[in-house]
């Protein structure tokens, strides 16, 4: 396996991209080359099989995708590319304000992507902006524990 993370970000206001950037940071001391993509412009041929993927994505409207995700999430549900090989964890941001689609857009991902034969590596992480929490705050405690298991087995680790 790599050592290699691709962060996917979708965004309306910026959360999920500090996110992603605590993300990346956290994996780069770990030695594990992340890079962090905006999804603007992307679709699913950005999904590679025997790569490692961290999508950070929020929630809109009324439990949509962002409007710079769209791309990504429609060719995945048009197109059925498959998965088989992609390995994946989802930061979610939603606000439990919004009872009936609190985090779904990430949810909506984690269905597509494992429909298609992607594989998710540990639980999503569910932010709730009501929670009084910073995201990147959570995402940086998450994302120590998500790595270990996502690269966990590697031959190419450095020593401890
Ligand atoms: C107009 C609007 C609609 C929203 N709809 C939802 C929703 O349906 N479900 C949810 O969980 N959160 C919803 N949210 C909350 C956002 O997902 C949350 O504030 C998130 O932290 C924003 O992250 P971002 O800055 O990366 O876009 C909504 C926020 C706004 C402003």
């Amino acid at each position: 396996m790599t050592r290699a993370l691709t962060i996917l970000v979708g965004t309306t206001t910026g959360n999920a991209q500090y996110c992603a950037e605590e993300s990346a940071f956290r994996a780069q001391a770990l030695e594990i080359a992340a890079e962090v993509k905006p999804m603007d412009g992307l679709d699913a041929t950005v999904f590679v099989p025997g790569q490692t993927y961290l999508l950070c994505i929020s929630t809109y409207g009324q439990g949509d995708v962002p409007d710079n995700a769209r791309g990504v999430y429609e060719t995945l549900i048009r197109d059925k590319p498959a998965l088989s090989g992609v390995r994946y964890g989802i930061v979610s941001l939603g606000d439990s304000s919004h009872a009936q689609t609190f985090c779904f857009a990430g949810r909506r991902f984690d269905n597509a992507l494992s429909k298609l034969g992607a594989v998710r590596v540990g639980e999503i992480l569910n932010h709730d902006a009501s929670s009084g929490t910073m995201p990147e705050e959570a995402t940086a405690a998450w994302a120590m524990a998500w790595l270990a298991q996502a690269f966990e087995g590697d031959s190419t680790a450095p020593a401890q």
